[in-house]
């Protein structure tokens, strides 16, 4: 059996994938694969029932990352890929790099292959690839590694410890996400107003600091800030839509601390920062939409 896991994005999302470090934190949802000696290569994805077959010239993208995932291991039997996921997809919660991340560990597993969690991540950029188009690896790292995690590109990913456990609020929009559309958005305006745009990601690398000090020290009031003010930039940057305005306001009314767009943004889930595990369900129940309460360990 083989496990990724889902995750949100603290700190730091867009700018990560122009160098700026960013915060991810990894939620218990995810994805479980089992794999199985079988007579031919085979997926199985779970709950929507679809079957695919390992084919590097498909246009299915999934087919595609199939084929170059099972091409990495060499004389092996065919095998037979059960999935099951428990993550909405586009939804900015990592669920196709949680998936890559499951596969990678049951066919490790059924093999008898060795590697760490971090190595398991960082292949499983590699199936990224396939949906993302220029992927920064913060979400396959964040799914295979789990707990708190400050990430840059070409850096040793590092652990953080909060000094206490964080209550947070995952909030979906009813919106599908589209992440390789909207790290083009950034890189758009990158091109047309570099020097603005240079500004807005020098910003939330600043916040990233701040984030990383406030969750070091347990200064939840510090880090609801800096979720407010990463949300601030990243609606400047036009990932935002009415509907993500209209949860973060809903979810700071309810008393959140901080509410943020986590993951790609144009559609997808919003975070919101509980003073407490009582505080998130109160704010959960209070928004209309989908929601589920995540206790972050002080210990992961
Ligand atoms: C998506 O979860 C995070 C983005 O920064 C894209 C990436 O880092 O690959 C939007």
């Amino acid at each position: 059996m083989g496990f990724g896991g889902g995750k949100v994005i603290l700190v730091g999302e867009h700018a990560v994938v122009h160098g700026v470090p960013a915060i991810a934190a990894g939620v218990r949802r995810g994805v479980t694969a089992i794999a199985q000696c079988a007579e031919e290569d085979s997926l199985h994805l779970e709950p929507w029932g679809r079957t695919f077959r390992p084919d590097a010239s498909s246009d299915e993208p999934l087919a595609r990352a199939f084929d170059r995932i099972l091409s990495s291991y060499r004389d092996r039997p065919p095998l037979r890929l059960d999935v099951r996921v428990d993550l909405p997809p586009g939804a900015g919660l990592g669920c196709s790099a949680a998936l890559g991340v499951s596969l990678l560990d049951a066919v490790d597993k059924a093999l008898g292959v060795q590697r760490s969690r971090a190595a398991l991540g960082a292949v499983a950029l590699e199936w990224e690839r396939f949906f993302h188009g220029a992927p920064s690896g913060i979400d396959n790292i964040a799914s295979a590694m789990g707990g708190v995690l400050c990430f840059r590109q070409g850096s040793p990913v590092r652990r953080i410890s909060p000094a206490r456990a964080l209550s947070l609020v995952v909030a979906h929009s009813g919106q599908p996400s589209n992440t390789k559309d909207m790290v083009a958005l950034v890189s758009q305006q990158l091109a047309e107003r570099p020097a603005w745009a240079r500004r807005m990601l020098d910003e939330v690398h600043a916040l990233v600091l701040d984030a990383e000090i406030a969750l070091r020290h347990g200064e939840i009031l510090a880090l609801g800030r800096a979720l407010d003010r990463n949300h601030r930039i990243l609606r400047s940057l036009r990932l935002s839509t009415p509907r993500l305005e209209e949860l973060c306001a809903a979810a700071r009314s309810a008393g959140a601390l901080g509410a943020k767009i986590t993951g790609a943004g144009g559609g997808g889930c919003i975070v919101a920062l509980a003073g407490d595990s009582d505080h998130a369900i109160r704010i959960a129940d209070s928004l209309d939409a989908e929601s589920f309460v995540e206790e972050v360990s002080s210990a992961a």
